[in-house]
């Protein structure tokens, strides 16, 4: 059941061109949060912009009840984010959404993020960790300067490997082109998190190596409880059957997007 709650934000920082991380306490949601859900939040104290901003959780330090967003400034709404300060107070709804499924067991894990899409895979790559998962992120963005921070993932003891288009930072091309380096052999399940044409190449790799797996869908939510329909969508385009991407995802089975029907263009559940 989602809660609405008021967090006392303790930092709000730049951490790449556009990217930025804000912490904040918030203890009653902390302790309900799981890995691929995500909260809505109301960009400052009044109704404007009217619509709360649907924004990924990051990471979650359940013992200090700290939840992280990473969120990269696209309009108004994420601009009139990096405008609140320390000890001021947002207005959060949520957990919302079906998270991640994480394995019963220690397993070798692969996750693949592209861009602010890898925001989710921080908060799942720590509870892989908690249970004795092998973890490996492949991490990609156009430049270096775009890049989610690595640093965080690999404190965790996450294998960090990067891609950036331009070559300033790791493999030069795109993390797809690196995923193909990798021996789909070594991992047991994949995760991945990012533009949608680059997670139909993702998902392919790995239905066509057999290596199990979850993505995780971007989409406009405007109430993201399911009442305004706004983000239903065609799943597969052979199937007549539509989905709420709020409820019934945002995570879902790999297999369920072998085919991508309406690639997104604009804001997301990262912007
Ligand atoms: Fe309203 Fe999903 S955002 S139904």
């Amino acid at each position: 059941m989602p809660v609405l709650e008021k967090g006392m934000v303790l930092d709000n920082r730049q951490v790449a061109s556009d990217l930025y991380v804000m912490d904040f306490v918030a203890p009653s949601m902390a302790q309900k949060c799981q890995p691929g859900q995500f909260l809505h939040i109301r960009s400052n104290g009044t109704y404007d912009p009217l619509l709360r901003r649907p924004l990924s959780i990051y990471d979650v330090l359940a013992d200090s009840c700290i939840i992280s967003l990473l969120y990269r400034v696209v309009g108004r709404g994420t601009a009139l984010l990096t405008g609140i300060d320390i000890d001021n107070k947002i207005d959060i709804m949520g957990p919302l959404g079906k998270g991640f499924t994480l394995p019963d067991s220690p397993e070798s894990i692969l996750l693949v993020g592209g861009g602010v899409g890898a925001a989710p895979l921080m908060f799942l790559a720590r509870q892989l960790i908690n249970i004795g998962c092998k973890v490996t992120l492949l991490l990609g963005s156009a430049t270096a300067e775009q890049l989610v921070p690595g640093q965080r993932f690999a404190t965790l003891g996450v294998k960090v490997k990067t891609a950036s288009m331009d070559g300033t930072d790791g493999y030069h091309g795109l993390i797809t082109d690196l995923l193909m380096l990798e021996d789909p052999s070594l991992y047991k399940r994949l995760y991945t998190c990012g533009p949608e044409a680059m997670m139909a190449k993702v998902s392919g790799w790995a239905i066509q190596n057999n290596v199990p797996g979850e993505l995780s869908l971007e989409e406009h939510m405007a109430c993201g409880v399911g009442a305004c329909l706004g983000c239903a969508r065609q799943l597969n385009p052979n199937q007549n059957q539509y989905a709420k991407i709020c409820m019934d995802g945002p995570v879902f089975d790999i297999k369920s997007f072998s085919t991508i029907p309406n690639p997104i263009q604009g804001g997301s559940s990262h912007e």
